[in-house]
């Protein structure tokens, strides 16, 4: 990761190497925080956010569901995102943490008197599992990790905690040689990758999981969109693992990965082993939107 000029922190823009915490703050030890993760693109017209107002409704519902009181308003965090790229001097595609923790000051596990902080961080990042992974897809494994259980945890929300079941479901696939991992959920079917939501396509359906056990992802939903547009007919619906072996074409889509092909899962060649068709139309229609080159969808991107 690139360091940039400044990161925003509590309402001011503080250089990148001063925004320190203390040892003793409350998330690094409990875990309760929620964040969210952003891009902005170079479009065009200069560099645009895309979807800043769907990230930051997220990021606020996880604080509701998580029993954290932002210390800032939506429309505060909104133009907060803004004033930091503004500040930065960014000359590539960005990526945007925003995070809202707890602090130093309270220890011990209940959680509501320990002071909440805010924070925005920007840097630039390329393509989250490679430029080669977009054109030619990954090596995914079916994790042992199951899904965290939506009867403990809080899949709504993008809350820290629940990321600690990701790592350890990436920390095993890339140790066994694959690139990402697809969790199951607590009944064996395909719930999401460790930060993404899956689709395949069998024959000409594009099918994706309900959102049951996977994040309500932003990106899911521009697919979905676009799959409408394109007369693409969608099912959302329970996914085996071994029917995953056996469709036509896969991807995964987040933020971060953007609309990643799947070229195989446990080894089983997925497809013809390369990006799909269909997968390739969707992942161009999805640039052709985040770069601000398809009208019909401008109004998801903040201009800086
Ligand atoms: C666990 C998980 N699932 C799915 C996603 C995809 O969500 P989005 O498209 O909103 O980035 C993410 C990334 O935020 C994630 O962390």
């Amino acid at each position: 990761m690139e360091k940039a000029k400044y990161i925003w922190m509590d309402g001011k823009l503080v250089d990148w190497d001063k925004a320190q915490v203390h040892v003793l703050t409350h998330t690094l030890h409990y875990g309760n925080g929620v964040f969210e993760g952003t891009r902005a693109y170079q479009t065009a017209d200069g560099l645009a956010i895309y979807k800043l107002k769907e990230h930051t409704k997220r990021l606020f519902n996880s604080a509701k569901i998580t029993a954290i009181k932002p210390n800032f308003t939506i429309e505060e965090m909104e133009k907060a995102h803004v004033e930091l790229l503004q500040s930065n001097d960014f000359k590539g595609n960005v990526y945007l943490r925003p995070l809202i923790f707890l602090g130093y000051g309270v220890m011990g596990v209940h959680h509501v008197n320990a002071p909440v902080h805010s924070m925005i961080a920007a840097w630039e990042w390329g393509a989250y599992l490679g430029e080669e992974g977009l054109e030619n897809g990954i090596k995914v494994m079916t994790s042992s990790i199951v899904r965290n259980s939506i009867r403990s945890n809080f899949g709504k929300a993008k809350a820290v905690a629940n990321y600690l079941n990701s790592q350890m479901a990436k920390y095993e696939a890339i140790e066994a040689g694959f690139e990402e991992a697809l969790m199951l959920d607590d009944n064996g079917f395909a719930a999401e990758g460790t930060g993404e939501c899956l689709f395949i396509v069998r024959d000409g359906k594009l099918i994706s999981p309900p959102n049951d056990n996977s994040l309500e992802s932003i990106t899911q939903a521009t697919v979905l969109e676009l799959a409408d547009d394109m007369g693409i007919p969608v099912e959302r619906r329970n996914i085996t693992r071994d029917e995953i072996y056996i469709c036509d074409e896969a991807f995964f889509t987040g933020t971060a990965a953007e609309v990643t092909p799947i070229n195989s899962l446990d080894n089983r060649v997925i497809g013809n082993g390369k990006r799909g068709e269909m997968t390739e139309k969707l992942q161009s229609a999805y640039f052709d939107v985040v770069f601000g080159r398809n009208e019909k969808y401008k109004h998801y991107l903040t201009y800086i």
